[in-house]
C-alpha cells in the first residue's frame, strides 16, 4: 500500500525541514502528538492579518476593524465546517486545554435549577487513558461541587473497559469527559457507544479531540457528543488558539466562565448581562491572528482531505506497530495492530530509561516525546515510569520509521541491552 500522500512535495511547505540538527543529521519529526510543525501557509496567514488588516475585533468602526472582523469570523466558519458544526456554536480559546476549562467552570458557575448545576451525590465520568487537561478541570469541578469522580479503567489491551458501562454511566451521571483517542497509548474510543449510554441517562459528553480532530474527519452531529475540544498547534495551527464546540442549545444556558469587554450585552457599575454564544465564553481581544492561523491550517488539510489524512495515518502506524513489536526488547504499549488506533505508538526499551532513549534518537535528529505524557495516572496503571513516543503525521514516511527502528537497535547496543 502506498500513501496518498506525496510527502516529499508536501515538506517543501515546511521550511523547518531544512534545518539541520545535531551532527548535521536530517530532521525526523515524530513528535506531532505534542505540536505539529506549520506549513507556510498558516505563517503566511498570519502575517497577512497582521500586515493588512490587524484590528481589535467586534469594536472599532473603521476600515481595519471590519476586514479583522471578518477575517475572524471567516476563520470560525471555516473551523466550525471543518466539524460540521454551526458558526455561533464555536468558541475560540487560547488552547484545547481552557476549552476544557471553560466548560467545567462554566459548570461550576451554574445556579441550582440549571441542567449544568452540579452536588453531592451526582457523578462525572472520566477514564484512567485522560490527559492531564480532560481529567485535573473535572477533579477540581468534583472537589468544589462534591459531585463523585468515577473512570472507566482500560482493559489490558489498552481499550477503554466498557463491560459495565451502564453501571459507570448510571442515572447520577451528569457529565461524561471522554478522550476520542489516548496520546498514549493511540487507542481510539468508541464514542458512540458512549454517547448512547449517557443518553439514556441525560448526561452531556464532551470530547476531547486534541489527538483525533488534526489526523481524521470529525462530526459532531454524527457522533452525537454535546461539547469538543481540540487544539489549533496540534492540527498545522499555530500556538494560543484553542476550540470549544457546543451544542447551541446548551451555550444559550451556560455561565461564562472568563468575563470582561466583549462578552456583554449590558453593564451597569453593580450588574451585567451576556452577549449570546460565541461572544459570552470570548473575553477580551481574542487571538485574531492565530484563529486565521487555524483557518488556513484546517484549508491546507481540507485540501489534502482528510480521509486522505487517515489513510496515511494509518499506513504509517501500521508500518510502525509491525516494526517495533518485532524488535527485541522493545515493547509497544497499547493495542498492537492498527484496529481503531491512531498515529502514535508509544514503547518502552528493557534496560534503557525512557528519557536515555529520547537522548540517543535524538543523537540521530529524531524528535519524540518521553516521559509520563501528561497522564500521569495512565503511567501508574501501566507500572511504568514513562515510556518513549513516536507520533507520525502528514510530513512523515515509511524511512522516517526506519531511521526509528535502525536507531533504536544502535541505542540499544550503546547501553549494552541487546
Ligand atoms: N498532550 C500533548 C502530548 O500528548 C502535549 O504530548
Amino acid at each position: 500500500m502506498t500513501s496518498p500522500i506525496d510527502v516529499a512535495a508536501l515538506k517543501r511547505d515546511f521550511a523547518i525541514f531544512d534545518k539541520k540538527m545535531r551532527g548535521g543529521k536530517q530532521l525526523v519529526y515524530l513528535d506531532s502528538g505534542a505540536t505539529s510543525q506549520k506549513p507556510r501557509q498558516v505563517l503566511d496567514a498570519e502575517r497577512f492579518f497582521y500586515e493588512n488588516n490587524n484590528a481589535a475585533v467586534h469594536r472599532g468602526a473603521h476600515l481595519l476593524a471590519e476586514e479583522a472582523n471578518e477575517a475572524y469570523e471567516g476563520a470560525r466558519q471555516i473551523v466550525a465546517d471543518f466539524i460540521g458544526a454551526g458558526a455561533d456554536e464555536t468558541i475560540f480559546t487560547k488552547s484545547a486545554t481552557e476549552s476544557l476549562n471553560l466548560i467545567a467552570y462554566s459548570f461550576g458557575n451554574s445556579k441550582p435549577g440549571s441542567k449544568f448545576h452540579l452536588k453531592a451525590g451526582d457523578r462525572i465520568v472520566v477514564s484512567e487513558m485522560e490527559h492531564h487537561a480532560n481529567l485535573i478541570p473535572w477533579q477540581q469541578l468534583a472537589k468544589r461541587t462534591g459531585a463523585e469522580l468515577v473512570w472507566f479503567e482500560i482493559t489490558e489491551e489498552g481499550r477503554l473497559d466498557l463491560s459495565k458501562i451502564a453501571d459507570v454511566i448510571n442515572k447520577k451521571t451528569k457529565i461524561v469527559a471522554i478522550t476520542h483517542q489516548s496520546n498514549v497509548l493511540g487507542t481510539i474510543n468508541p464514542i458512540q457507544e458512549i454517547t448512547q449510554a449517557a443518553k439514556k441517562v441525560g448526561a452531556v459528553v464532551v470530547l476531547d479531540a486534541c489527538q483525533s480532530a488534526p489526523h481524521f474527519q470529525i462530526d459532531v452531529k454524527e457522533l452525537g457528543i454535546d461539547f469538543l475540544a481540540f487544539s489549533g498547534h496540534k492540527a498545522l495551527g499555530p500556538t494560543g488558539v484553542g476550540i470549544c464546540w457546543g451544542k447551541g442549545e446548551h451555550l444559550s444556558e451556560m455561565e461564562p466562565f472568563l468575563t470582561g469587554g466583549s462578552m456583554i450585552e449590558t453593564v451597569t457599575m453593580t450588574d451585567a448581562t451576556w452577549a449570546p454564544a460565541p461572544r459570552k465564553f470570548e473575553a477580551g481581544v481574542p487571538n485574531m491572528a492565530q484563529a486565521v492561523g487555524l483557518a488556513a491550517a484546517l484549508n491546507y488539510l481540507s485540501k489534502i482531505g482528510m480521509d486522505r489524512v487517515a489513510e496515511h495515518d494509518a499506513l504509517l502506524t501500521e508500518y510502525a506497530l509491525s516494526k517495533l513489536v518485532a524488535l527485541p526488547g522493545v515493547s509497544v504499549i497499547g493495542p498492537q495492530n492498527g484496529l481503531d488506533r491512531g498515529a502514535v505508538v508509544s514503547f518502552t526499551i528493557d534496560g534503557i530509561h525512557p528519557h536515555d532513549v529520547g537522548q540517543a534518537l535524538d543523537g540521530n535528529g529524531i524528535a519524540v516525546r518521553t516521559g509520563h505524557h501528561c497522564a500521569w495516572p495512565l503511567m501508574r496503571k501501566l507500572n511504568l515510569v514513562g515510556t518513549t513516543r513516536a507520533s507520525f503525521y502528514i510530513y512523515n514516511d515509511l524511512q522516517d520509521i526506519d531511521i526509528l527502528v535502525q536507531s533504536i537497535g544502535e541505542a540499544q547496543k550503546f547501553f549494552g541491552v541487546l
